[in-house]
């Protein structure tokens, strides 16, 4: 039997690199990241595309630096906005199913309770409305995709606030961290099981594909915290060495060239109801990632 073949674009990201892994599963996997694709150059993602001829295309390639990219908007717009455009419409000409990653920041954090799918998103930042225009470009296309929406992804390696404080930990009396952003944090190494979960669903024979499922769904670890929460709570399981102070604070007392929404909570009933995938408790994904940062996996 043929084996599937799988393309990872982005895959020495923190999510790409957890999803070369968790696919195995499904088939024949191909990795591939920047610079032998630029999601910049429409040509090179359809080059790449077209050379691999994959039946499930799985994006995790983005400019993530949400900072930054108030400083540069084309370039964040190319990749984050336009690039998803292109590889949907790849997948479309081939008869593959896409499945590409949104995020939390296409929402301006004024809800009450966490957002659901369907509600009006109002990016706050740069980084949020290229990733906006991702989403619509891939939805424009109307193909076999998934857009999984997910909130602070954090793993094992890669650049994260997790690892960032866990270094500053080490060189610092006391941290002050931002107490009035809730959210969710999300381990990769969950996002890849999740979208491995659901392709094996999906592709497996008699699976029907995506079949009127395609579409936006939220993706993240349940329960909510603020980023000073998630801190306390890794450090705490980190006792022994000696921690610095925590000090909660305020996002105006924390000033960033992008404006962040202050809930970032996503509710995942619909990723639940539709493909049964059910995420684990942001705590208990955070002390498997620490397992396995002891054991300098
Ligand atoms: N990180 C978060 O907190 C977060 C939250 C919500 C949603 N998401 C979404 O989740 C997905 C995965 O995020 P992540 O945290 O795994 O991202 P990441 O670790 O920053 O990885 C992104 C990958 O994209 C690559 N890339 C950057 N510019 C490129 C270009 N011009 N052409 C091709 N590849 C390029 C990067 O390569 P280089 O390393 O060489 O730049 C990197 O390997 C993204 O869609 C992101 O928007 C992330």
């Amino acid at each position: 039997m043929t084996k599937l073949k799988v393309l990872v674009l982005g895959c020495t990201g923190q999510v790409g690199w957890e999803l070369r892994h968790r696919l195995a599963c499904l088939g024949a996997v191909t990795g591939v990241d920047y610079p032998e694709v630029d999601f910049s150059k429409p040509d090179s993602i359809r080059e790449t595309v077209r050379a691999a001829a994959p039946a499930v295309i799985v994006n995790a390639a983005a400019y993530t630096a949400v900072d930054k990219a108030e400083s540069e908007p084309e370039l964040a717009m190319a990749i984050n906005g336009i690039a998803p455009g292109v590889l949907a419409e790849e997948a479309r000409r081939m008869g593959s199913i896409l499945v590409h990653y949104s995020t939390d920041y296409v929402f301006d954090g004024s809800k009450q309770g966490p957002y659901v799918e369907t509600d009006a998103p109002n990016p706050l930042n740069v980084y949020g409305r290229t990733k906006l225009a991702g989403d619509e470009a891939i939805l424009a296309v109307g193909g076999e995709a998934l857009i999984l929406r997910t909130s602070w992804v954090y793993g094992a390696r890669g650049s994260n606030f997790l690892l960032t404080m866990l270094r500053l930990a080490r060189e610092k009396a006391e941290l002050r961290i931002v107490d009035d952003q809730i959210g969710s944090p999300t381990s990769s190494e969950c996002i890849a099981q999740a979208t491995a979960d659901i392709l094996a669903q999906v592709t497996r024979p008699g699976g029907g594909g995506l079949e009127g499922r395609s579409g936006i769904y939220n993706l993240t670890c349940a329960g909510a915290t603020t980023w000073f929460g998630f801190a306390k709570e890794f450090l705490r399981e980190r006792a022994g060495s000696a921690t610095p102070k925590l000090i909660p604070i305020t996002t105006s007392e924390f000033p960033r060239p992008a404006k962040r929404p202050a809930n970032s909570r996503l509710s995942c009933r619909r990723v639940e109801e539709i493909f049964g995938v059910r995420m684990p408790d942001w705590k208990d994904a955070l002390s498997l990632v620490l397992e396995a940062l002891n054991e300098g996996r």
